[in-house]
């Protein structure tokens, strides 16, 4: 039987205050209208039909994918005239499923219960009871069964005492949608055309109609301020803590004080200490120890490696690592293509990027490293960098095993320098150096005796 999947994302969102349309927030790093696509992505529709209207462009651009339809919506007459437009692009048989997209955090076990009970059919509702049900549809019931929906401004002081509400969310037979909505007026408070109205219809021809009352107000709540779009942040955050903790002893000096914007897997006895951010993909071995206020996105942190506090790693597409014991900061940053072997320290303000650094090499303090192959055991001194940039193209820094390059130098790349070499402190190295050699590029002290040192004119 076709399943259609339809999420209506049309509105304004004026209480958002903002150019962005509202189904473009973003929670946890992702689109509200993201996360009902993601999770719509497991129940196997035939199509997801995105009704869009404000900010049509800019929202088809932002979630066009294979799979995914647009129908634009022109102007926007309410949630009835929205399923109107799509109407034509849904089949006669199966069921229709019916989300917002500013309801970000609707599961696909609750979204997969509502067409089970739909079976194309039945109108399903689904419900929750608000100890404030101020502005929502409420659901009359006569006895168990459903008799109508009466939108907040159309309704009686007495229905106004109701506190079961519609979510937003139903599912539908995809043949009796069509028709229904084809007879929708929009004679009432606010002038709009109620997609809600249908439910009376779907009685007064004897289609069975079930609400399905969810207890999870975190599932369906809708977002239409900055205020609700924060809140439902840290509901979703504190989710995302506690499933980490209990399912992977995952420990948070603070599970309120922790943000995931994008996928963590963590092995055993990994501490996360208050206020860090993880986006994109991030993993770490067993024992990491992550210090406080580091952000780390797109980074693989291999065991018993600690970042210290403050610290930035953020690997884009290419990915940054960190090897197994490694020290990293605080005050450090990893940029894409940093490449970081067992035991490597780096220290506060050094910046590495597109590197290699193997096994026990360390740059501690107030470095650069970009586009450099580093050998083992390397130490790099206090201020030197890779010079690895002409103003038009980048090349490549090679340093080889046990070299020591002194503080303040500047290797101009293309160089190598071999195994073993040491570069003085001050040196600016324009030529390759040979193994084992000590390379010294620098101006000559020199000494002037009895020499008098300038005094203030009067
Ligand atoms: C709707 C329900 C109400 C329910 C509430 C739950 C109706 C008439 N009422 O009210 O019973 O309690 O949701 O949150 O359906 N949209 C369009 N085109 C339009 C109008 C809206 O695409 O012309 C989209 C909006 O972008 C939004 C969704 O439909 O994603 C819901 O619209 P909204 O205006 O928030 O409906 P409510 O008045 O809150
Ligand atoms: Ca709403």
């Amino acid at each position: 039987m076709p399943l259609n999947i339809v999420i209506m994302a049309a509105g304004k969102g004026t209480r958002m205050k903002s150019t962005l349309p509202k189904v473009l927030h973003k929670l946890a790093g992702r689109s509200l209208l993201r996360h009902v696509l993601d999770t719509t992505a497991e129940l196997g529709a035939q199509q997801r039909l995105v009704i869009t209207g404000h900010g049509a462009e800019q929202v088809e651009a932002a979630v066009g994918g294979p799979g995914i339809a647009f129908v634009r919506q022109m102007p926007q007459l309410g949630t009835g005239h929205a399923i109107q437009q799509v109407a034509p692009h849904l089949p006669d048989s199966g069921s229709t499923l019916i989300l917002s997209g500013d309801t970000p955090l609707i599961s696909a076990a609750t979204t997969g219960q509502l067409v089970e009970a739909c079976g194309g059919e039945r109108l399903v509702l689904l419900t929750i009871d608000y100890s404030d049900p101020t502005g929502y549809g409420r659901i009359l019931r006569d006895g168990e069964a459903v008799k109508a929906i009466v939108e907040h401004k159309d309704a009686s002081p007495e229905q106004r005492q109701i506190r079961e509400c519609y979510t937003g969310i139903m599912a539908a037979p995809s043949a009796a949608l069509k028709r229904w909505v084809g007879q929708l007026s929009n004679n009432n408070a606010q002038g709009e055309y109620y997609l809600t109205d249908i439910v009376a219809m779907a009685v007064a021809e004897g289609v069975p109609v079930v609400g399905v009352k969810t207890a999870n107000e975190t599932e369906v709540l809708g977002i239409n301020s900055p205020l609700q779009l924060a809140d439902l942040e840290r509901r979703f955050q504190r989710r995302q803590a506690e499933g980490l903790m209990e399912q992977h002893g995952l420990r948070l000096a603070d599970p309120a004080r922790f943000d995931l914007r994008g996928s963590l897997v963590c092995g055993q006895d990994v501490e996360i200490d208050v206020g860090c951010v993880f986006e994109g993909r991030v993993e770490l071995g067993d024992g990491v120890r992550i210090g406080a206020y580091s952000v780390i996105r797109n980074a693989r942190i291999a065991a018993g490696a600690r970042i210290h506090e403050f610290t930035h790693i953020d690997g884009e597409a290419q990915g940054a690592s960190v090897g197994a014991g490694a020290l990293i900061g605080p005050f450090a940053r990893l940029r894409p293509g940093a490449e970081l072997g067992a035991e490597v320290h780096i220290g506060n303000f050094v910046e590495v990027k597109n590197s290699t650094l193997a096994k026990g090499a360390k740059a501690n303090h107030l470095a650069y490293l970009g586009d450099a192959t580093v050998g083992e055991r390397v130490n790099y001194g206090a201020g030197s960098i890779t010079a690895n940039y002409d103003g038009a193209n980048k090349h490549r820094t090679v340093i080889g095993a046990d070299v020591h390059v002194g503080s303040n130098c500047v290797l101009v790349a293309p160089i190598e320098i071999g195994a073993g070499a040491t570069v003085g402190g001050g040196s600016t190295i324009t030529k390759p150096v040979e193994p084992g050699e000590l390379a010294v590029a620098r101006g000559k002290q020199v000494a002037i005796k009895g020499w008098v040192r300038p005094t203030k004119k009067r």
